[in-house]
């Protein structure tokens, strides 16, 4: 195995259990992500796909197998995995400065320093300009650009995203995720991103683990060689059509044998 993996999922399994009703969530999952790799997660809906990644951000607890970061047991949310979900979650009443710097200031940094990383990260989502705004001045895609910014100051060694583009409307979210493959390739950040938009996971992915249908097992691993920029001329590409039929066509089965059990 290769040393230099950040995140290393060992059989994950996951069944929620209220009461009477038991759901089998997740079923031996494993996966491995390098640092500075972009993995994508594509899955039917209700596979367990955030599940998984809550698990992995210490939000669930898995009914077994394990987590670890850097060879560390993960065990609860921690600075070390930033979250970046489809809801902005943003702090209405703060600026998009003081949004930025939140984390920020949580871990005590002084004013001036704050200051000065906040402004990186505002510039390097495309927001100079809009530091005193507020986020209900701001349309979605801005707001996703706040949120992603905010993350990315608290410096985490991964960045954990679930389907962040997935309330922008088809021209925006193409703008942002051109935003952040730019990002990822400047900055070498480690991103797993979640999604069920296989466009989006043939566009952004090094490698694209496909999930089963619930409960979720990892089906199939692939590897992405399109030419970098990844942007929006990617779409077209003979390379970028064939994964994406495979895709479909697994999906597709997916959802053919769901309905055969029915
Ligand atoms: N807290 C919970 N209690 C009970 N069941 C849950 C809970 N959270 C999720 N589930 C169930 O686990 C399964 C997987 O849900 P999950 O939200 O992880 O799927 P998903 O792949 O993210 O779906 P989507 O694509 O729609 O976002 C679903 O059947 C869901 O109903
Ligand atoms: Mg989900």
């Amino acid at each position: 195995m290769r040393d230099d993996v950040m995140l290393r999922v060992e059989g994950l399994n996951k069944v929620f259990d209220s009461g009477n009703r038991k759901v089998e969530a997740l079923s031996d999952v494993s996966l491995e992500i390098r640092k500075s790799e972009f993995v994508m997660i594509v899955g039917p809906s209700g596979c367990g796909k955030t599940t998984l990644i809550n698990i992995i951000g210490g939000l669930e607890r898995a009914t077994s197998g394990s987590v670890l970061l850097d060879g560390r047991q993960v065990s609860g949310p921690g600075a070390d995995r930033g979250m970046v979900f489809q809801g902005y979650s943003l702090f209405p009443w703060l600026t998009v400065q003081k949004n930025v710097e939140f984390g920020l200031k949580m871990k005590k940094l002084p004013a001036a320093e704050r200051r000065d990383i906040a402004a990186k990260y505002i510039e390097l989502v495309g927001l100079k300009g809009f530091e005193s705004a507020l986020p209900k001045q701001l349309s979605g895609g801005m707001k996703q650009r706040v949120a992603i910014a905010r993350t990315l100051a608290n410096e985490p060694e991964i960045l954990l995203m679930d389907e962040p583009f997935g309330a922008l409307d088809a021209q925006t979210r193409v703008v942002m995720q051109e935003l952040l493959a730019d990002i990822s390739r400047r900055t070498n950040t480690t991103i797993l991103f979640i999604t069920h938009d296989i466009d989006e996971a043939v566009l952004l992915g090094d490698r694209i683990y496909v999930m089963s249908r619930r409960p979720g097992r990892i089906r199939e691993i692939l590897t992405v060689e399109l030419p970098e920029p990844r942007n929006h001329h990617c779409l077209v590409m003979a390379e970028f059509q064939q994964i994406k039929s495979h895709i479909m066509e697994m999906l597709w089965q997916e959802s053919s044998d769901a309905a055969m059990d029915k």
